[in-house]
């Protein structure tokens, strides 16, 4: 498949689960959450996520050849950090404490499923690709709608002007490196498990930071 094919091939399904959510914002848009108690436990949850995106980046390094692709992850760690200050700030300005966050089964399983990629080309699809399209498409509809606070929208603004910056680059690197079937086939099988994964984390977010579920 020539490459041009095979990004349009990749770049379906993740579309196609952005567009799934529209009807029914997650928890993790903040949409339909209602209480502030509510929206601080989203916080909490994404604010690990930050903290564990940072991880990944760092933690791959090592193993990642390509110079391009490694001084992203670089970038990309250090960025994360900056992400998980603004949001524990955030946390702590409206009185709660950020890090009494007890990680979902799904986020942890999602994360644990990342770290376990090998592969350049897999790590850039399932993690920054597909995890990150599907993480800006709510982020953009968080700062849209009305029902969501002002002080929620801070620092995502802040968030999405670096994660603007880096559009298209996870792209470009699937491109340059995804050249044989066995290294596309990766890939799709990673995004088509991060999409698994990820379904599953916003629908344990919902049930957990909507009060419906114990955790
Ligand atoms: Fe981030
Ligand atoms: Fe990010």
């Amino acid at each position: 498949m020539n490459t041009e094919e095979f990004l349009k091939e990749i770049r379906a399904p993740v579309d196609e689960f952005c567009r799934s959510l529209d009807a029914r914002p997650p928890a993790y848009s903040y949409i339909p959450l209602r209480s502030d108690e509510e929206r601080i436990r989203v916080m909490q949850s994404r604010l690990f996520n930050e903290l564990r995106a940072a991880d990944l980046f760092g933690t791959w390094l090592k193993t990642t050849p390509e110079f391009d692709v490694k001084a992203m992850m670089a970038e990309s760690a250090h960025e994360e950090m900056e992400h998980a200050e603004l949001l524990s700030r955030r946390i702590r300005e409206l009185g709660a404490e950020p890090f009494d966050y007890k990680p979902l089964p799904a986020q942890i399983a999602m994360f644990n499923a990342m770290e376990g990629l090998a592969d350049t080309c897999e790590r850039v699809a399932g993690f920054s690709f597909a995890g990150e399209t599907v993480a800006n498409y709510l982020i953009q509809m968080c700062l849209k709608s009305p029902e969501v606070p002002e002080w929620i929208k801070q620092p995502y603004r802040r968030i999405t002007q670096d994660e603007e910056g880096h559009g298209s680059v996870p792209q470009e690197f699937l491109k340059r490196y995804a050249s044989t079937e066995e290294r596309q086939d990766r890939v799709c099988r990673a995004i088509a498990m991060r999409m698994v994964l990820f379904r599953e984390y916003l629908a344990s977010l919902d049930r957990w930071a909507m009060g419906k579920d114990r955790w």
